[in-house]
């Protein structure tokens, strides 16, 4: 979707710009405004979550598959939150580990409680949550 552009002027103290560029180039934007567009973006998503308004995102696992009560219990959690998860992905990463990216979407709250429940499940090797907009 192609959105109009708005500009506007902005004044900042020598260091802290000089901070900014910096930022700027080692994140890899192209120029300031996308980097402040970004920050904004971050900032709203991140309020957003906090609120408890809509989100998306993903949570990754890596686990054991050898360990089946932690397979079984990742299961039954999934279940109980079948209207939150989107779909997943299952990689076998190699003999004894599997990845597990599960794609959520809906309030912040109810996203983040499946991902708590999920990484506190014993067996769990590592869990993330990343969350973004839902696009609004
Ligand atoms: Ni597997």
């Amino acid at each position: 979707m192609k959105r109009k552009l708005s500009r506007f002027g902005v004044s900042l103290e020598g260091e802290l710009l000089g901070k900014f560029d910096a930022f700027i180039r080692a994140e890899g934007y192209f120029n300031r405004s996308q980097a402040i567009a970004g920050l904004i973006r971050k900032e709203f998503v991140s309020n957003e979550f906090s609120r408890g308004g809509a989100v998306a995102g993903a949570v990754t696992l890596v686990y054991d598959h050898h360990r089946r009560e932690v397979v079984n219990k990742l299961l039954d959690i999934q279940h109980d939150h079948g209207a939150t998860i989107i779909s997943g992905q299952h990689v076998h990463l190699d003999h004894d580990n599997c990845l597990e990216i599960i794609a959520v979407k809906g309030p912040g709250i109810k996203v983040k409680t499946l991902a708590d429940r999920l990484k506190a499940v014993k067996g769990v090797k590592h869990a993330t949550l990343s969350v973004t907009s839902a696009g609004k």
